[in-house]
């Protein structure tokens, strides 16, 4: 497993991320995320194939570069988010091309946690 070393000082003040270096994070990705996630649900449930489509490509985009991301940086929970946050998006995208609205709905509901949680454990907290 990874062991974080030079990290110690740091590690008494903040919490999982310390020692994880952000500094070439995509946040204009995140920013598009972000907005399309607000919108997301909404799209499916007004039944619009082509918006709801066009939300898919975005945030399936975001989750691959997550994915890339935190794989690159050997953070394999924040990868397997990643991987259930693609996962989610093609189930959402299979239920849209069956014409089945609902079950779409049903799971875009879910996106969001998802995000979440990874913010949760890796996102810093501070203001900026
Ligand atoms: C696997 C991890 C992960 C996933 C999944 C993820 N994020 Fe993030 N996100 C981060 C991290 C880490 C940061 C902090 C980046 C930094 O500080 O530079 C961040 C930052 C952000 C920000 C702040 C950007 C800024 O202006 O500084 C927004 C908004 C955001 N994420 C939205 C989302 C949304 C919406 C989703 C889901 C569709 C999502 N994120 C999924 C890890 C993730």
């Amino acid at each position: 497993m990874l062991l974080r070393v030079g990290s110690c000082v740091l590690a008494l003040a903040t919490p999982a991320f310390a020692g994880l270096d952000l500094h070439d994070y995509d946040d204009d990705l995140m920013r598009d995320l972000d907005r399309t996630i607000k919108v997301f649900e909404p799209d499916i449930t007004a039944q619009n194939a082509a918006a709801a489509k066009e939300d898919a490509a975005i945030l399936l985009e975001g989750f691959r570069y997550t994915e890339d991301y935190f794989g690159k940086k050997g953070v394999a929970d924040a990868v397997a988010i990643s991987r259930d946050g693609s996962r989610l998006v093609d189930a959402v995208l299979r239920n849209v091309d069956k014409g089945d609205f609902d079950a779409a709905a049903t799971a875009a509901r879910d996106a969001p946690q998802l995000c979440k949680s990874c913010h949760d454990l890796y996102k810093p907290r501070l203001g900026r």
